[in-house]
């Protein structure tokens, strides 16, 4: 079978900037170092005034088609993965094609259009179906757009408005792809919580510290069935980017994927002459003793010499822009694919026909793992993304700004729409339900 996977990719990040050491932290009389290092955060991503979900995706594929040279006929499906929809019937991939189309010659007319949803997942999923419709030859040589877009806000007071942000990410999924190709196993760990959820309501009503648990209980699920059909070593991956709601979550996860992938290695043989051997699960008569018997563990283990290098070598460069810009939900992994290769590229590291390892997650709840193999043409792909920029030339709004701009988000049609940047060449927000008109 061809190679299919990730040719492309493009990052688009909302315009404001709202510091957490600073402004948040100074209007919440908190320590700075509570979101810089507990966090592991630095500062959100905000859109602004004019700017919204279908903005933000079509600003980012206008980008990536621009690059890659591509014409509306050249994409035979776009998906959007989104937990911020406004139209409960049309999908916001029609909003981001009658956007294209008033740019482009061409248009999506007979392109299979959809959007995807499962919480932060969604964005992994929809990149699955786009390779599945490629290797199922249904593509007629035609790619898929795949756009990952979420204004990811919180109440005010909730303790999740730490962790807001909001961006998009537009992926273009080929056969022989220049980016990643997408290897065939995966493994999942799935079930139903209610921890994070959004019932018609326009901010989640989030379990904050439940949602964490929740998420290590199903991301633990899906690494063991990944572990089933493949045989790991953790000198098999030069990256690991974990779905990142800040930073601070992936460091307790990494310790979780370190422990899988190790597991009936020579590095777990090593570890056992100094922390003891890892605990299995049939060797416990209850799984509250076995969490226990892991915990103590996983406490030792992240005290080694041979996990901290493992650590700074394949997951902490994922989390460098992720700090920067908050969660961007659906965007979220797919940003700490980007950073970790970004990363690679600055330092000098070679990562042709490496491979990663893509640790997906979405609320509700479902973890899906997956591995990756760095294809030649990498480093050209990431020298084109404008990121620095983009994050530099972010406006940095004070505490009173972000409350006028969350309000705006907050689909409240009377508040007064003030914006902070001038857009220049770009997709702008026309009014709920309408189509962005490019100013
Ligand atoms: P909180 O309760 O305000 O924070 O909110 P905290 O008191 O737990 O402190 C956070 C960390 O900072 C802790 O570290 C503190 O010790 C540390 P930990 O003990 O956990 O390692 N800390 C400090 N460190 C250094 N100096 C200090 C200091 N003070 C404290 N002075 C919470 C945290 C995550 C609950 C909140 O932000 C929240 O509710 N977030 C939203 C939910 C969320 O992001 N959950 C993550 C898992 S679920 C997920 O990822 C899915 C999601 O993306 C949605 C989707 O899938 O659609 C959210």
């Amino acid at each position: 079978m061809t190679d299919v996977g990730i040719d492309a990719a493009e990052f688009r990040s909302g315009k404001l900037k709202l510091d957490l050491a600073e402004t948040f932290a100074d209007e919440k009389d908190d320590d700075p170092a509570k979101y810089t290092k507990g966090l592991g955060l630095h500062a959100s991503s905000f859109p602004d005034a004019y700017e919204d979900i279908v903005t933000m995706a079509a600003n980012a594929a206008k980008r990536l088609m621009d690059r890659k040279g591509l014409a509306p006929e050249d994409i035979g499906r776009i998906d959007v993965a989104t937990e911020s929809a406004f139209d409960h019937s049309k999908p916001v991939s029609t909003y981001v094609a009658g956007c294209l189309e008033q740019v482009y010659d061409g248009d999506f007319h007979h392109a299979n259009k959809g959007e995807r949803k499962f919480a932060c997942i969604a964005g992994t999923q929809s990149i699955d179906d786009a390779v599945n419709w490629i290797a199922a030859g249904k593509n007629r040589g035609r790619a898929a757009l795949v756009i990952a877009t979420d204004t990811a806000l919180y109440e005010r007071g909730d303790p999740g408005e730490a962790t807001q942000g909001a961006g998009a990410v537009a992926m273009l999924i080929d056969e022989d792809p220049d980016l990643t190709v997408i290897e065939p196993e995966q493994g999942f760990g799935s079930a139903d919580e209610t921890d994070f959820l959004k019932p018609n309501q326009q901010f989640p009503s989030v379990d904050g510290k439940r949602s964490m648990q929740v998420y290590l209980m199903r991301m633990r699920e899906a690494l063991e069935d990944f572990e089933m059909q493949t045989p790991t070593h953790p000198d098999d991956f030069a990256l690991v980017p974990f779905h990142t709601p800040f930073p601070g979550m992936v460091r307790k996860a990494a310790a979780l994927g370190y422990r899988h992938v190790a597991r009936d290695t020579d590095v777990e043989e090593e570890l056992a002459e100094e922390i003891g051997r890892q605990p299995r699960p049939e060797a416990f008569d209850d799984e509250e003793a076995y969490r226990d018997a892991l915990k103590e563990y996983t406490d030792k283990l992240t005290e080694t010499d041979l996990y901290s290098e493992w650590y700074s070598r394949t997951i902490e460069p994922t989390l460098e822009v992720s700090a920067q810009v908050g969660n961007w939900y659906t965007g979220s992994v797919h940003v700490a694919r980007i950073g970790g290769l970004k990363h690679a590229r600055e330092n000098g590291i070679d990562l042709d026909n490496e491979q990663l390892l893509v640790c997906s997650y979405g609320s509700g709840a479902q973890a899906e793992i997956h591995a990756e193999t760095v294809q030649p043409g990498w480093e050209d792909e990431i020298a084109a993304l404008n990121i620095d920029d983009q994050l530099v030339e972010r406006y940095d709004i004070s505490w009173e700004q972000y409350e006028q701009i969350h309000d705006v988000h907050n689909h409240d049609e009377s508040t007064d729409i003030d914006a902070y940047t001038t857009p220049e060449g770009e997709f702008v927000f026309d009014g709920w339900g309408r189509m962005g008109e490019r100013k």
